[in-house]
């Protein structure tokens, strides 16, 4: 998606008049989880005395079966033991006798599994606002589009995204609202403004000169680059993104031509990694794929014209790859109704089919290619139709089943936190009906979402 940093020239002047907080309520979730922890207590009857410590409150969740991601097997019968926001225990028995008065969560003919993680979304963009669309909309009115997308990218079984470009630190405001309880949504880790060359994908090509409007992670230039890299920081990024080619959606940029010289890169990765922080680069076109790998780049996007030695390169430096090979049936699905250009629609005839094939050829090649989407180029909360093309396009149901779990839980570097159902992470839980590797269709409507032991979503 193009990163929609024009929002931020037009918001400058009334960003002063809005700085009051307006905790957003989310219509469903918050009373969900307000009811959990009211029937907890009824059914424990714990009463916490004011000003006492909280006492640890234990759930224990029962389903069919579960998927162990880090084993790769199916397991039956298994009983969740959850304290607060983790998991205590994970065991598997039959005949599992539950402590009378315990709170029970019991998911019959179901699958349970970690919560999916999407390593490439746009949540504070629409799929219909495309092109010139979205022009006309203000930076506050797409950080309320966040909110709105960041509950239904949680309620389709996303407990976890990394999100890629937002204007103005937007992305920023969301992870921290969603982490303070305001709003709902998955856990966040967000990019800032998307950097890139003047005139590239990651800047802002849709108006004339005189109007003077650039995109607000736009740098040249290794000084220029490393500036901006510490003042996203300073706004709060946990990761660096930046673009290495042209784009689909953007225009005037060509898909197969790297933008940043092997410099620029250098100085921004080398300036991210200094920091602590991982870098992720949007790249179509071979030359830039190459580029950012060798520049020591963590994750390429898209990754659409891979050829033998992007391959190799990427298994030597060990990067993870993402393709968002949804898109192309929704973009040429959609075409002009959606917004999308007739420049962009070209495009996307040129990168659709060959991103699918490099799809096929890194999954054969070993690679490690994790779940991405680019959500908002598509409607927000069907992040998991990929699943089924992922299968589709080369690997096993468990593969693209890890692919979404344990594999960004080791990009984002959170292995101890999230990925996996396992004593000490986060009890960060989805279920679906029956075996969904049997039916990867099942991603699509799941039935349970717990994040941080608390029920977002039980459809019995
Ligand atoms: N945000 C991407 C771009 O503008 C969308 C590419 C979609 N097409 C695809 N085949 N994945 O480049």
């Amino acid at each position: 998606m193009r990163d929609k940093s024009y929002q931020q020239a037009a918001s400058n002047k009334s960003l002063k008049a809005s700085h009051q907080k307006t905790p957003i309520k989310s219509n469903k979730a918050p009373k969900l989880a307000l009811m959990a922890s009211t029937i907890m207590t009824m059914v424990t009857g714990v009463t916490l005395a004011a000003g006492s410590a909280a006492m640890a409150q234990e759930t224990y969740l029962m389903a069919d079966r579960m998927i162990d991601v880090a084993s790769g097997d199916i397991k039956n019968n298994p009983v969740v033991v959850i304290e607060d926001e983790r998991i205590k225990s994970v065991t598997f028995d039959a005949n599992f006798q539950v402590p009378s008065g315990a709170n029970i969560i019991r998911l019959a003919g179901k699958t349970i599994m970690p919560g999916l993680m999407d390593m490439h979304t746009h949540v504070n963009g629409d799929a219909d606002m495309q092109g010139y669309r979205g022009l006309s909309y203000s930076i506050h009115r797409f950080t309320l589009k966040g909110a709105k997308n960041a509950h239904k990218t949680l309620m389709a079984g996303f407990t976890t995204i990394r999100n890629v470009g937002a204007a103005d630190f937007q992305d920023v405001a969301l992870r921290d609202a969603i982490k303070e309880g305001d709003v709902a949504g998955p856990r966040m880790f967000v990019s800032g403004p998307s950097m890139g060359v003047t005139g590239g994908h990651c800047d802002n090509n849709f108006f004339p000169k005189e109007m003077n409007v650039k995109g607000g992670g736009v740098a040249d230039g290794p000084w220029e680059v490393r500036a901006k890299v510490r003042e996203n920081i300073k706004y709060g990024a946990d990761l660096i993104k930046f673009c290495a080619t042209g784009g689909v959606l953007s225009k005037g940029t060509k898909v197969g031509v790297q933008q940043y010289t092997y410099e620029e890169m250098k100085a921004l990765v080398d300036e991210a990694h200094m920091r602590g922080l991982t870098v992720a680069a949007h790249a179509h076109g071979t030359d830039g794929i190459k580029t950012a790998i060798r520049a020591g780049v963590d994750s390429v996007k898209h990754s659409s014209f891979l050829d033998e030695e992007a391959i190799e390169l990427a298994r030597e430096y060990g990067t993870f790859l993402s393709m968002d090979i949804y898109n192309t049936e929704y973009i040429l699905g959609m075409g002009e109704k959606a917004g999308f250009t007739e420049e962009s629609l070209n495009k996307e005839r040129q990168v659709g089919a060959r991103q699918r094939q490099s799809f096929t050829n890194a999954v054969k090649a070993g690679l490690k290619v994790v779940f991405g989407s680019d959500s908002g180029v598509y409607p927000h909360g069907d992040n998991g139709k990929q699943l089924a093309r992922m299968v589709r396009f080369g690997m096993t149901p468990m593969q693209a089943v890890q692919a979404a779990t344990i594999m960004p839980a080791a990009l984002l570097k959170q292995e101890t936190n999230i990925g996996q159902i396992k004593e000490g992470l986060y009890a960060d839980i989805i279920a679906v009906e029956g075996n969904p590797l049997d039916n990867m269709a099942s991603f699509e409507d799941v039935d349970f979402v717990m994040k941080g032991g608390t029920v977002y979503k039980n459809k019995d």
